[in-house]
Formats: C-alpha cells, sequence, structure tokens
C-alpha cells in the first residue's frame, strides 16, 4: 500500500516496536464503535464457508443492499473494496481523461494511470475553505467546446477525503443533468456518505444514466480488514464493471460480514448519534489549539491546518512517538505543508490527541 494513505499500524508497529493494537489510529477515518456485534457472531457462524469458494455474484448481499435502498440488485456491484471498483472503473468506462477536483482522494488519479490514462485537475480553493467549486465544474460540463471535450468523466469524492466538505444533492443533481446531457460520466464516490445521508444521491441516482455510486462498508460499518464496497450504475455499467473484476474477489467472510452489518438498524443509529456528539465536541477542542485552522467536517474526520512554522510531517512523526497515529496530508495537492486530517474516536482518545497535540504546539521551536 502506498504511504499517502492513513492506516497502515502494522509498519508503525513494527518500527515502534510493539503491538498494532497499542496504537491510536487518526490516520484511518473507522467508526470508533467497531462493527455491529451481530457481525462477530456472523462471522463465527461463517467458519465452515472457509473451505468453499465465496459466491462470486455476491448474490445475497446484492439482494440486501437493493431491499436497503430500494433499488434492483441487478445494478449493484459489490467488489473488494469500493477501491477494487475505482480501480475498475476507467477500464470498464474506457476512460482515458478524467476530471478531478483536488484536493481529493489519491487513488482516482492512479487508477487512471494504471489504465494508461490520465486526469485534469481543478482545484478547490483554502480561501474558501475548500468547497468543492460546483459553479467552476457546471461550466466546464456545459462548455459544448473547449475542455468539455478534453475528459470523458468527472469524479467527486463526496464528502471528500481529506477536506470533508460535502456539496448538496441538488449540485449533484444539477451536476448528472449535465454529465447526461453532454455524454459524460459522472462518478460520486460516496465511501464516507453514511455521515451525512442528506448529502447522499442514493438511491435516486440509480436511475441516472451516466451516474457511478460508490460506497463502502469500510468506514461506518467498520470493516476495513475485510474488504467490502459496492456501486450503483445502470445495469449496462454494472455489467461493464463486473466484466472487469476477477472472480470471487469478495470472500465469504466479507460477504456474511457486509450482510449481518446491514441487518443491525440499532448499531447504525446509535454510530450516527455518536458521531454527531464526538465529532461536535472534538471540532470545538481543535479549534481551541493556538492558531490552527480547522475545516467544519460532513464526515468521521477533521482537517486541520497547523499553524505557521509547523510541518504536518512534522507533527506526525512525534505524534507517532506516542503511539498516536495522524494523516498528513502534506503530499495531497491542492494544500499546504501544515495540513493534516485527523479521525474522530472515541472521547478518552480524542482528549488523549488535544493533549499532545496542545503540548507539541506549545513548543516554540516546532
Ligand atoms: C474517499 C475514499 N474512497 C474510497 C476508499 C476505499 O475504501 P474501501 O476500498 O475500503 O472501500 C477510501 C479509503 O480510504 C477513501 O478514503
Amino acid at each position: 500500500m502506498s504511504d499517502a494513505h492513513g492506516g497502515n499500524i502494522y509498519a508503525v508497529a513494527r518500527e515502534l516496536d510493539c503491538r498494532p493494537d497499542a496504537i491510536v489510529d487518526f490516520s484511518a477515518s473507522i467508526n470508533p464503535l467497531g462493527p455491529s456485534p451481530m457481525v462477530w457472531k456472523a462471522i463465527a457462524a461463517a467458519r465452515q464457508f472457509v473451505t468453499h469458494y465465496p459466491d462470486t455474484s455476491c448474490w445475497e448481499l446484492r439482494q440486501a443492499l437493493g431491499h436497503r435502498w430500494g433499488i434492483d440488485p441487478e445494478q449493484i456491484v459489490v467488489g473488494n473494496g469500493s477501491m477494487e471498483l475505482i480501480d475498475a472503473i476507467p477500464r470498464a468506462l474506457k476512460l482515458r481523461r478524467l476530471l478531478i477536483v483536488h484536493p481529493t482522494f489519491s487513488e482516482y488519479e492512479r487508477a487512471m494511470a494504471r489504465a494508461g490514462g490520465s486526469v485534469v485537475t481543478v482545484y478547490a480553493q483554502r480561501e474558501q475553505d475548500y468547497a468543492i467549486p460546483i459553479d467552476h465544474l457546471v461550466q466546464l460540463l456545459d462548455s459544448s467546446k473547449g475542455r468539455a471535450r478534453s475528459f470523458e468523466g468527472l469524479v467527486l469524492c463526496n464528502p471528500n477525503s481529506p477536506t470533508g466538505r460535502a456539496c448538496s444533492v441538488e449540485a449533484i443533481s444539477h451536476l448528472a443533468k449535465l454529465a447526461a446531457r453532454r455524454k459524460l460520466w459522472l462518478v460520486l464516490d460516496e465511501a464516507f456518505a453514511d455521515y451525512c445521508p442528506e448529502r447522499s444521491v442514493l438511491p435516486q441516482a440509480a436511475s441516472w444514466p451516466r451516474v457511478i455510486v460508490l460506497r463502502s462498508m469500510t468506514k461506518f460499518y467498520a470493516l476495513p480488514g475485510l474488504r467490502v464496497g459496492y456501486a450503483v450504475a445502470s445495469r449496462s455499467v454494472v455489467r461493464r464493471l463486473r466484466a472487469q473484476l476477477p472472480p470471487w474477489s469478495v470472500n465469504a467472510i466479507g460477504q456474511v460480514a457486509a450482510l449481518a452489518a446491514l441487518g443491525d438498524k440499532a448499531h447504525a443509529e446509535k454510530s450516527l448519534r455518536f458521531m454527531g456528539r464526538a465529532r461536535a465536541r472534538f471540532v470545538s477542542l481543535l479549534s481551541t489549539l493556538p492558531d490552527c485552522r480547522v475545516i467544519e467536517p460532513s464526515a468521521n474526520y477533521v482537517f486541520v491546518e497547523l499553524p505557521q512554522g509547523w510541518q504536518a510531517e512534522t507533527m506526525a512523526a512525534r505524534l507517532k512517538r506516542q503511539g498516536l497515529l495522524i494523516r498528513d496530508c502534506s503530499s495531497v495537492p491542492g494544500v499546504s505543508a501544515r495540513a493534516i486530517r485527523v479521525a474522530v474516536r472515541r472521547p478518552s482518545e480524542n482528549n488523549r490527541l488535544i493533549k499532545a497535540l496542545s503540548t507539541l504546539l506549545d513548543d516554540r521551536n516546532g
């Protein structure tokens, strides 16, 4: 895995000579309550499936997802994490150039490069707290000549990583209409949208012809190690995506766990309530840190710019020595070398990070 991502507790544990679970990981943004208790039961009950190949069509999981969204299960394709689908999209849609809005998740660009394509980039502005530049995107999509001809699709991460900024459903609907008119693809990465369901375009996007919505079981359902994600699109796009996936890419335990997770509505509601409170508290504590710039988040992580004189890399290294892992965002195009992203965890862990940050920031020598 590239160093550009968070969550690499194994490498850090080797470096610090400790157990991976001794590290408090603020670098990957996973539901701090963990998976539903039903998931553990389902995994235990599914042990015997380890000696069989998994259902390569993920039939039962797709039925449950279809039911969850009120859509045709044939409009759903499950992948080994949404990452596998991000990887497959350029090949499935034969994309040569994709429009992306930096700062954003690095894997869209990497997937395009692996497929022999490239990206056209626009930037969200720091002065606007990295709000997704919808008007600019509308202009680009709407112009019948010029740049609109130089890309075949646009990918938007909503809510966006690492900034935590989200677009409204109205804005996305407008882009979807334009994309359809101009015969452009619109890929919406909703990996974190469970945390702001009012910003999600599911289920209505299932009837939008040129749109693919990506969802993940990693973040909100806390199953990063099992690798389950899915895409919702038209039946023909789903067929094209499936054709790009190797057989059995989603393992049996992952399918069973995802099914159990989807079935536990009480845990989902509890997780949302918990995050609402924990995030508000964490944001207000982060905002008290001297000269830090905190972007109001829509997901379960917070984007913070450290004070002048600090480097995100230095801060990340110092916190790591204390067993606290944060995401150094300095390599993300379009942000300053002082930018970090921190996941919202349990209040006691958040307090520990605030204390460590505050002590380090007091050190004038940064
Ligand atoms: C914005 C975004 N999309 C997609 C993914 C891929 O998630 P997964 O493959 O675990 O579903 C990630 C992982 O970090 C992400 O941050």
